[in-house]
């Protein structure tokens, strides 16, 4: 049997979720972006919100609907999430980036669909702001969470991230696996924390991942 939120721990708690996918312009008709659903950063809204917190969900294009009694924010762009990222950030008590966010941008978007007519086509990419790295440097009193997506060395490249990104708790994701991660309703992650040795989340569904992460900051902020 599913293990259900355990009463209102998060009650008076504001929580901020960013979710999905950004995609960035190539020209009218085209974008960029990667195969990120939305399912884990929506199955968080759903459980902080069930546990009494007062969620935001900042998401990028999905074909999910938005829990009921979360405050929804519909972007596109990494810079248009980071703007309402930003926007939100100072007022909140917990902030978890489980967004997969494009990392680079297309340095001049076309006005106008682009033709086929040169046999080769250039893009030229620009990065964009890490969204996280700039609230780990932000941050007061927040619980900062973030997600790594790797496809090898995923302990060593999601530890460098942690620390890099001065975040208090890091959800390691294998998305080299097929049965887990991208479009699945399943997840199997290890949480790191600085403090801590890290911690196995054994293959279970993106809600019952949810519940444990939620767990999870409780504990770290009871002590
Ligand atoms: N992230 C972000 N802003 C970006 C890129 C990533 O806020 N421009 C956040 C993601 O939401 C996630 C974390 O940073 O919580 C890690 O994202 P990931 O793609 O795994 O790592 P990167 O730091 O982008 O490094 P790389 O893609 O090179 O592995
Ligand atoms: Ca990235």
């Amino acid at each position: 049997q599913e293990k259900t939120s355990a009463g209102r721990d998060l009650k008076g708690k504001r929580v901020l979720i960013t979710a999905g996918k950004t995609i960035e312009i190539i020209d009218p008709v085209r974008y960029i972006t990667n195969r990120s659903t939305g399912k884990m950063g929506y199955a968080l809204a759903q459980i902080a919100s069930e546990r009494g917190a007062e969620v935001t969900l900042i998401s990028g294009p999905t074909n999910l609907l938005p829990p009921i009694d979360v405050n929804f924010i519909a972007v596109k762009t990494t810079a248009e999430m980071a703007e309402q990222v930003k926007r939100y950030f100072e007022k909140m008590d917990i902030v978890i980036m489980a967004a997969a966010v494009a990392d680079y941008r297309v340095e001049k978007p076309a006005t106008q669909k682009i033709k086929k007519n040169s046999p080769n086509l250039e893009l030229k990419l620009v990065k964009n702001i890490d969204i996280l790295k700039s609230l780990g440097q932000l941050k007061t009193k927040q619980f900062l969470v973030g997600f790594a997506a790797e496809t090898q060395n995923l302990l060593e490249n999601a530890t460098k991230k942690m620390r890099e990104k001065n975040v208090d708790l890091l959800v390691a994701n294998d998305v080299s696996r097929q049965d887990i991660g991208f479009g699945s309703d399943q997840n199997e992650v290890t949480f790191l924390r600085p403090e801590n040795k890290p911690l196995l989340i054994r293959k279970n569904s993106k809600k019952e991942i949810a519940v444990q992460l939620f767990d999870c900051i409780d504990s770290m902020e009871r002590r």
